[in-house]
């Protein structure tokens, strides 16, 4: 269907969307129509077309958005199109769908696709936007969060959900309804809940950093551990109270509101929020097998990240984390090197390059170079020369420990510690692998 952007009227929707996906009329503001242009790894995975057609409310060119306005493709819509693991499945929800433009592309890989929000408007902009991109219309479902969807009904969830913490809901497409930051708690145990057994959801959100800085232990503290075999909770960007304010005013077009502003500033120091962080959480439910391998919640920084991962990539990385070995096993193993993995020594201020603290790279990878503390950095130099002198023989971490101590005079307890926690992450990440066991993925 051919169309041109900007404003679409209710005839011409009409005409367009044939049955009315929903019952009554949408109230009759025109719809902005927009394309956008997915990005290459998203358009190769699904083999879309250059360009997408996608269905919002115009933004006024001044004032504040109305309260029931829906949203066009966002930074934020983009990030989570991209991390979305897009394997083929029976069938799949995008929850708070909005525009509709997560819906639409899972309507590449998915049987069924399910698109629910709590605004009618927002499911017309979803059934315009499939509509005018001739791809099938989703079941669209008119709900508050996950309530009415049964047990073991979705393989894959995705949701951006209306997590910022305003002093009050006002806007729709983006205000949390629940307290402070506690709905992304709420969300992943609705969502383990409507999942099947393997299934995956990708939740986008953000959290409250308190002053010790510590925002793993209160978003991990969310996941009820027992649904969840992994879950990954990665922090990608940080800002301060006064940041996120901002960022919020300007959003939503209320940047000269100087009262909401110092309201909004003492709701967030109210809630002891020293900073606020942003990120996703991907979770993978237990498949219920009697010998399902070990899995596991981990928290991780990826601001040094130097692109986002692809679906493709964020699936790699949950499939390795499932099977690591624990403690006594990881003793046992050698380590291996990923084939385009670089050691490198840190360059202190340009002058000098410290021989304890090495960083490691991996040019197939979407992480930035990964700083070594010295045990790693240790070990590491020590694989690599292994690997460039061809020693042919496993060299176990357990062999490799006495080495480490005699060589550096360090206590084996505390270079243990560096390494159990260390090799583990490396492995999940892929920049290496243990010896003699499957290669790590290409990033
Ligand atoms: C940030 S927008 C995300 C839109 C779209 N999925 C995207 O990726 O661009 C959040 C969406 O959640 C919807 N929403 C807000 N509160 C909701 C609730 N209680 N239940 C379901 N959806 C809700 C909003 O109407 C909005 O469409």
């Amino acid at each position: 269907m051919s169309h041109t952007e900007g404003a679409l009227g209710l005839d011409e929707l009409a005409r367009m969307v044939g049955e009315p996906p929903l019952a009554g009329a949408p109230d009759p503001r025109a719809f902005d129509v927009q394309p956008w242009t997915p990005p290459n790894a998203l358009r190769r995975d699904l083999g879309l077309p250059e360009s997408l057609w996608v269905v919002s409310d115009r933004r006024p060119t001044s004032g504040p958005l109305a309260p029931e306005h829906v949203m066009g493709v966002g930074g934020a819509s983009e990030s989570l199109a991209t991390i979305t693991p897009r394997e083929p499945v029976a069938a799949a929800l995008d929850l708070g769908c909005g525009s509709g433009v997560q819906a639409l592309l899972l309507g590449y890989h998915a049987d069924r696709v399910v698109a629910s929000d709590i605004s009618p408007r927002a499911l017309w902009c979803t059934a315009l936007t499939c509509a005018l991109n001739d791809r099938p219309v989703p079941e669209l479902v008119l709900a508050d969060l996950a309530g009415p969807f049964a047990p073991d009904e979705f393989d894959l969830v995705v949701s951006d959900p209306p997590f910022v913490m305003a002093p009050e809901a006002r806007h729709v497409y983006r205000d949390s309804p629940a307290p402070a930051d506690t709905l992304t708690a709420r969300l992943l145990a609705d969502i383990a809940r409507i999942l099947r057994p393997g299934g995956t959801v990708v939740l986008l959100t953000s959290w409250l950093v308190p002053d010790d800085g510590d925002w793993a232990t209160r978003v991990l503290g969310w996941a009820d551990a027992g649904r969840w075999q992994r879950l990954w909770a990665a922090l990608r960007e940080q800002v301060t109270p006064e940041q996120y304010v901002d960022l919020w005013l300007l959003d939503s077009g209320q940047g000269r509101d100087a009262e909401l502003r110092l309201r909004w500033e003492h709701h967030l120091g109210a809630m002891g929020a020293a900073a606020i962080g942003f990120g996703w959480v991907l979770g993978v439910t237990s498949a219920g097998a009697a010998d399902e391998p070990s899995g596991g919640i981990w928290a991780e920084d990826v601001r040094s990240a130097r692109v986002l991962p692809t679906g493709a990539q964020v699936r790699a990385e949950v499939d390795r984390r499932q099977g690591l070995p624990g403690a006594a096993d990881l003793l046992g193993r050698g380590l291996r090197l990923a084939d385009d993995a670089v050691l490198t020594a840190v360059d202190v201020g340009g002058h000098a390059a410290a021989a304890d603290a090495l960083l490691l790279s991996m040019a197939s990878s979407w992480r930035g170079p990964q700083p070594l503390d010295p045990a790693l950095s240790w070990l590491f130099a020590r694989v690599t020369a292994d690997r460039d002198a061809r020693v042919g023989r496993t060299i176990t971490l357990a062999e490799l420990l006495p080495a480490c101590a005699d060589d550096t005079g360090w206590e084996a307890a505390d270079v243990l510690v560096s390494w159990l926690s260390g090799v583990r992450d490396l492995l999940g990440a892929g920049f290496a692998a243990l010896d003699g066991g499957p290669g790590p993925a290409r990033q």
